[in-house]
């Protein structure tokens, strides 16, 4: 596919860490893609700093008036991906940009078609990302995996009913506030099926612990210490003042890490009872979050729910065999990839301790129900997140028992991605 562009005067190539003068056109061209401004010389050393781990791709145009700088930019990196019970290794990936002045021409098809199979040659057996759009990624095999509840809550009106936390909460410095994040994100990731180990230089970012940070005095960081003096949670938030109502003030919960039930409870409390608030609004939510069940006044939540974290499985076997399952069971999985990357028959035979074995084979046992599905559908179902009852019912799948599907890949723990990256 890069022959294509190689055809057409474009170069894709490998963007020099090392070199201010390749990342600095990169993050110029990442910035303009995404709607930006030009980048400052503090944004650019920040940039430089902090995103050396990112396998940064570019395509050149040489016969552009300004041949260093990418008509199309596209990142990725080795991330650990929480599954049901396991975790996995995948390709994040970032900073997927093609300029207005090169748009459908297939420049992204080609980039992303390429980058796909060297994740599949650098053992990576699952792609994953955040998007501008949903409907880009579906045609490449992604499936929002994990949704992502955003939450407005009139506080007046919610009334707390949830348990007391006997512990504390105190306010900490921003720094204090992006460690005990840091920390506590490494405890709780791997409970979470969706989530990921945070990307380099993110906590700084969050916390505005870092120079190219706009507004970082506007953030307040409090944290929740329990009776025993274990510190298990922690809440990133800023306040946006009403002038012409100073009782009705809003707060946007940026971030919440709690590490226990007690911390979860002690700051979702704190942030929904302060004074002069009217409104807290808060992101990437869970779809089953607790704290629904603690308010009164559920109206008093407009909940609304959105794809949010997208997975592609490039490797099935290794895919599937890394999270676990609640039944044993055998089920023949027909899988079709637009991309030609997963496709096969594959026998899933899990076991009664949840591991599963899986084997790409030319003929399927006789007798062993079948599922044909294509690979967003199966990349969708990883997490636990849909029921293949609902993927049937929606045509995206074909199961001979869809029900006993539907107990296989269940997860307890609702999916999640907590953050953007
Ligand atoms: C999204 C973007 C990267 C697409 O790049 P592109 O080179 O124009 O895409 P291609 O020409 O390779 O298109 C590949 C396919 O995706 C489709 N497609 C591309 N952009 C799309 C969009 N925004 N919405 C829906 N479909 C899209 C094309 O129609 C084409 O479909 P087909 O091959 O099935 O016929 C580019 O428009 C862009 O940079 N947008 C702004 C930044 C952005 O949103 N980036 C994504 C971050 S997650």
């Amino acid at each position: 596919m890069t022959d294509d562009l190689a055809g057409r005067g474009l170069v894709v190539r490998r963007v020099d860490d090392a070199l201010r003068t390749e990342t600095d056109p990169w993050l110029e061209a990442v910035s303009r893609g995404f709607l930006g401004g030009e980048r400052n010389d503090v944004q650019r050393d920040a940039f430089f700093a902090h995103t050396a781990y990112r396998r940064k791709i570019g395509v050149f145009d040489e016969t552009a008036p300004q041949p260093d700088v990418p008509v199309a930019t596209f990142a990725s990196w080795a991330a650990e991906l929480t599954l049901p019970g396991g975790t996995v290794a995948a390709c994040a990936i970032s900073s997927v940009t093609v300029a207005p002045t090169h748009r459908r021409r297939g420049i992204l098809r080609s980039v992303m078609t390429r980058e796909l199979r060297t994740a599949v040659e650098r053992g990576l057996p699952v792609a994953i990302l955040t998007v501008s759009e949903s409907t880009i990624y579906g045609r490449f095999g992604f499936a929002p995996a994990a949704l992502a509840a955003q939450w407005t809550i009139d506080a007046r009106r919610a009334r707390w009913v949830g348990p007391e936390a006997p512990g504390r909460i105190d306010f900490v410095t921003r720094a204090q506030g992006r460690d005990i994040a840091a920390a506590l994100h490494e405890r709780v990731r791997t409970q979470t099926p969706g989530e990921i180990d945070m990307p380099g230089g993110h906590w700084d970012r969050f916390f505005g612990t870092r120079a190219d940070v706009e507004k970082a005095e506007e953030l307040r960081v409090v944290q929740y210490r329990s009776a025993t003096g274990d510190v298990d949670g922690v809440a990133l938030y800023k306040v946006t003042e009403n002038e012409h109502d100073f009782a009705a003030s809003t707060v946007d919960v940026l971030l919440l890490v709690a590490a226990t039930d007690e911390a979860y409870a002690g700051l979702w409390r704190f942030l929904l009872t302060m004074d002069l608030i009217a409104t807290v609004r808060a992101g990437e939510l869970s779809v089953d979050e607790p704290l629904w069940w603690m308010i009164a006044d559920q109206r008093a939540a407009t909940v609304t729910v959105r794809d949010h974290h997208y997975t592609r499985i490039l490797d099935v076997p290794a895919a599937l065999s890394a999270r676990t399952y609640d039944v044993a069971d055998t089920v023949v999985l027909d899988v079709a990839d637009p991309l030609g990357i997963a496709s096969g028959v594959f026998l899933l035979t899990t076991d009664a301790d949840g591991t599963a074995a899986v084997e790409l084979v030319d003929e399927p046992p006789v007798g062993v129900p079948t599922v044909t599905l294509g690979v967003a559908a199966l990349s969708a179902l990883l997490l636990g997140g849909v029921s293949p009852v609902t993927l049937a019912r929606a045509g995206r799948l074909v199961a001979d028992d869809a029900p006993a599907l539907a107990r296989l890949f269940a997860s307890t723990v609702p999916p999640r991605l907590s953050f953007w990256y």
